[in-house]
């Protein structure tokens, strides 16, 4: 009688739940035609990028043209902008067969008000971190080769020299823009009296993963950055890259894949409603629009998105709208990361409870379901940019098998259980002449910015008298 009644309404309940869960979750799950579909646009718009037509894929040149050979040899300073943290770097680079490369660093704070206030409280802010980083390890006096990472897009007209094209992440610093940045430094050492720098090159940090790969690798070609944003930059044939003059050997493009989309050319189909909000949140709507799709600066936001509509409709917490899941970038990556590794339901609803929300056992489980949806559509989206990159190798080569090494770093790309493995999963099946081999990059930051200086002095002392 009675109790069948229940049983009959808990379960009719249930249904609609996950009915509901499913039809939220349907539009971020990706068919291998929608995965075609985007290595097609992307491999497209790189060609377009390279030729100097319109395309949301800028190609930058990036003046390094050679890889470690393992001779090279020295100390430099690198300073690493744009990730996280700032940092500055004493990097020792001995034979690669006894000493190898030594690294002294310290992680300086970057306040908003330094990264969203004007472009000279910025760098006015960078070279102080300098000269404490140089006072504390007695390197005042001495002017080692600088590589500085500056992990956003330049345009370069040499390995010194980058003009700010945009800001993207979280910077906002006025007055940068459309400016040399090297400049901008070398202004800010004038201000600050009596120090020297000598400013070498200028680094993307996709170029520092590629390099400091390449320094044990050397089919490594490709550099992957799946972090706080996203990008690739590889190998392309000079004779291809119409921004520079020549047509013999290879130089590495930083492709600024992150804007990929940007024309509303691409992507556009799967821009959810969950998505457009996250977009519309943040510093630069419309702008970066793959990279809001894939890197950690903005899964936890969608996946907050995600959340509060699953309230809304009472699928989860009872319906409860919980303050915390209102407060913008309360989702980090590592929740995410944490939230799909292999754990108890109680264990998920402890880190739930670190956020303030209170779930039982059944909202833990649809809470993973949702973080898993986000993470997997990421992965194979970046996937899908992965796999045009090797395959334009390929064939620039005119090669049937193309055996190739990736190099990456990234903390959601590191972290995270599941990523690395969905990511190659995509590029196995949207690859399939292609054999590549994805190598996690130490400090690609910091050793590989100096790598691209060391390698810089190497062939300048070749060239010498
Ligand atoms: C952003 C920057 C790009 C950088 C990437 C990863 O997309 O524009 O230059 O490589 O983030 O840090």
């Amino acid at each position: 009688g009675r109790g069948v009644a229940v049983v009959t309404a808990v379960a009719s309940r249930l249904a609609l739940q996950r009915r509901q869960l499913e039809e939220t979750l349907a539009p971020f799950r990706l068919h291998s035609q929608q995965l075609k579909a985007v290595q097609a646009q992307m491999r497209e718009s790189m060609v377009r990028g390279l030729r100097g037509e319109s395309s949301s894929i800028r190609m930058l040149p990036t003046y390094v043209c050679a890889m470690p050979d393992g001779t090279e040899r020295g100390d430099f300073l690198a300073l690493d902008l744009g990730g996280t943290n700032f940092r500055v770097l004493w990097v020792k680079v001995g034979s690669r067969s006894e000493e190898g490369i030594k690294i002294i660093n310290r992680v300086f704070s970057l306040p908003e008000s330094v990264t969203q206030g004007t472009g000279q409280q910025l760098f006015d802010h960078i070279v102080d971190c300098i000269v404490d980083f140089q006072k504390e390890n007695n390197l005042s006096g001495q002017t080692l080769p600088l590589s500085f990472t500056f992990s956003f897009p330049c345009k370069q007209l040499g390995l010194d020299q980058g003009i700010l094209l945009n800001w993207t992440k979280g910077f906002k610093a006025s007055d940068c823009e459309g400016q040399d940045v090297v400049s901008l430094l070398r202004a800010a050492i004038r201000r600050r009296q009596g120090v020297e720098l000598n400013v070498v090159a200028i680094v993307n940090d996709t170029v520092g993963t590629m390099m400091s790969c390449g320094y044990e690798d050397p089919h490594c070609e490709v550099g992957l950055i799946v972090g706080t944003g996203t990008n690739a930059c590889y190998m392309e044939e000079l004779g291809n890259v119409c921004a520079v003059p020549g047509d013999r050997g290879r130089m590495c493009i930083n492709m600024e894949w992150g804007a990929f989309g940007d024309d509303g050319l691409a992507l556009q189909e799967f821009y959810t409603p969950f998505d457009l909000s996250v977009d519309q949140a943040s510093i630069n709507p419309g702008k970066q629009r793959y990279e809001k799709l894939i890197s950690g600066m903005y899964l936890g936001e969608i996946v907050r998105q995600v959340l509060l509509h699953l309230t809304h409709l009472r699928v989860l917490f009872g319906g409860q709208e919980f303050p915390s899941l209102q407060t913008k970038d309360i989702i980090k990556t590592k929740f995410l990361s944490e939230i799909e590794s292999d754990l108890e339901r109680w264990q998920v609803r402890a880190i739930l409870e670190k956020l303030d929300l209170q779930a039982d056992c059944e909202d833990a489980l649809l809470v993973r379901e949702v973080c898993q949806a986000v993470s997997r559509r990421a992965a194979q989206l970046c996937g899908a940019g992965v796999a045009a990159v090797v395959e334009k190798i390929r064939e620039n080569r005119g090669l049937d098998r193309l055996s190739v090494t990736v190099g990456v770093d990234g903390t959601l790309y590191k972290l995270h259980p599941h990523f690395s493995e969905q990511v190659k999963d995509a590029v196995r099946e949207l690859a399939p002449q292609c054999c590549v081999r994805f190598l996690l990059s130490e400090d690609g930051s910091g050793k590989g910015a100096a790598l691209v200086s060391a390698v810089a002095c190497r062939l300048a002392g070749a060239a010498g008298p």
